[in-house]
């Protein structure tokens, strides 16, 4: 049997269960690779570190060189997280003769264009399906299962820390900050996790899906994104009472004016498959003309499911799978969906919306009255009654058919500014 010869540079969390992948199944791999799958070299930043993995001493390293010299090494998995110098790293294998595989989603986001750009003209591949959705394979899916579809919709649960927090929140009944905190403490949160709950992370991952599927090129700056963070307890319990959950969803959808994107907190019914992701998973339901709907659900990240990501990509790298791939990305790149300019009179929805206000008549009637005078038909109404404790501010929740944002938007500026009104409105999207 031949024996390719392959590299891992960051031994963190990723590259550790890669490590372990490559060394203890090495069988199973040689098996599904048709040839051996020999890992020469680890390149660490520091090498007196304690890891889990037992690694032959001549196999770790702490230069690049002795990866990006070595003309026997032909595939290498670079799991360094960040910016810099992680494209600067790339950048170095690429230029040496190597195909990298990668679970760098950041990178992908902010340098994907330029890396695949060179990766193509010095003839190499990138393979990165840990990227987006870790353990599930989604890019593959997309790809190229799928073919023979035009893909005319994705609406993905893509950042597992969101997912836990929501979840937390609506069935435990943790508030926005409790159930955060346990996200950090079961290890799913970053210290900083500004880029989860605002949406950012949903917006890069849904950046590298829309490439795969409609060929854009979008930069994840550009997808509006609304967060979690403005969420309460409250908005959990009504949308159950309306028989929906909410979940932040990154969607890509092709309407008659191109390509809307968008990631938000969205109300999806209850009996759908995406209200019963729970906890840290991640799922997207895609929809093809030919196929229909597929969904894909998994758990989007940890160490071993995204390491089985990485080494899939990898037997996909050897066998030449991940070339072949990558190229009809490129040819797929050259006719891309265009995207929909950010136009609010064109997107229409249903939406929720809550509006915390003083406990006093006419109050319901004025917010109808604006509501109405943008032609925003209410489908129904929630008004608690104010607890005995004697609260004076009570949560208003009107549900509406369907409508454009670009009313609903001059409604609620209008609302807000209304003496009653006690809070900015709670404003999020229905998917029915
Ligand atoms: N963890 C997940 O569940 C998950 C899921 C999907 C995607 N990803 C992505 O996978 C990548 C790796 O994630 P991770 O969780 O494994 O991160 P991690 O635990 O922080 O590991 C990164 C490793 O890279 C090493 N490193 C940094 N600079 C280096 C350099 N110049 N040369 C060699 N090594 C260097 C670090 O070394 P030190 O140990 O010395 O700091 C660290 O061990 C990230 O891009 C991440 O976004 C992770």
């Amino acid at each position: 049997m031949e024996t390719t010869h392959v590299a891992i540079i960051g031994m963190g969390t990723v590259g550790t269960g890669v490590a372990h992948l490559l060394l203890d199944q090495s069988d199973r791999l040689a098996q599904h690779a048709g040839r051996r799958v020999n890992l020469k070299k680890v390149v660490a930043r520091d090498l007196k570190k304690p890891r889990d993995v037992q690694l032959p001493a001549a196999l770790l390293t702490d230069d690049i060189a002795q990866v990006t010299d070595d003309p026997e090494i032909t595939a290498v998995i670079q799991l360094v997280g960040g910016l810099e110098p992680a494209r600067t790293i790339m950048i170095q294998l690429l230029e040496s003769g190597k195909d990298v595989i990668t679970a760098n989603k950041a990178l992908l986001a902010e340098h994907g264009p330029e890396l695949f750009d060179r990766a193509r003209q010095l003839g190499r591949s990138i393979a990165f399906d840990a990227a987006v959705g870790g353990g599930i394979p989604m890019v593959t899916n997309i790809s190229q299962c799928l073919s023979a579809n035009q893909i005319l919709s994705l609406h993905g649960i893509l950042n597992g820390t969101c997912n836990f927090v929501i979840s937390q929140m609506d069935t435990a009944g943790a508030s926005y900050a409790d159930a955060l905190q346990e996200a950090q403490r079961r290890g799913y949160a970053e210290a900083d996790p500004t880029m989860d709950v605002d949406g950012s992370d949903a917006a890069q991952k849904l950046a590298i899906l829309v490439h795969l599927a409609f060929g854009a090129r979008v930069p994840w700056q550009e997808i509006p994104r609304q967060g979690i963070d403005t969420l309460q307890p409250a908005d959990l319990q009504f949308a159950r009472e309306l028989g929906y959950r909410i979940k932040l969803l990154a969607v890509a959808q092709l309407v008659e004016e191109g390509l809307e994107l968008h990631v938000a907190p969205q109300l999806v019914r209850h009996d759908s498959p995406l209200a019963e992701v729970r906890d840290a998973y991640n799922a997207i339901r895609v929809v093809g003309d030919a196929v229909g709907r597929v969904w894909f659900h998994g758990l989007g990240a940890g160490q071993m499911p995204t390491a089985s990501a990485v080494v899939a990509d990898l037997i996909d790298t050897v066998v030449g799978r991940a070339a072949i791939t990558f190229r009809t990305l490129e040819l797929w790149s050259q006719r891309p969906a265009r995207v929909m300019p950010r136009d609010y009179e064109r997107v229409s929805s249903r939406y929720y919306l809550r509006f915390d206000v003083e406990d006093h008549p006419g109050v319901l009637a004025e917010i109808t009255g604006i509501l109405g005078r943008q032609q925003i038909s209410i489908a129904s109404v929630i008004q608690h009654e104010a607890s005995e404790s004697g609260d004076e501010i009570v949560s208003l929740v009107v549900m509406t058919h369907t409508t454009t944002e670009g009313g609903l938007r001059k409604a609620v500026s209008e609302i807000n500014v209304l003496p009653a009104v006690q809070a900015p409105t709670m404003v999020l999207r229905v998917l029915d």
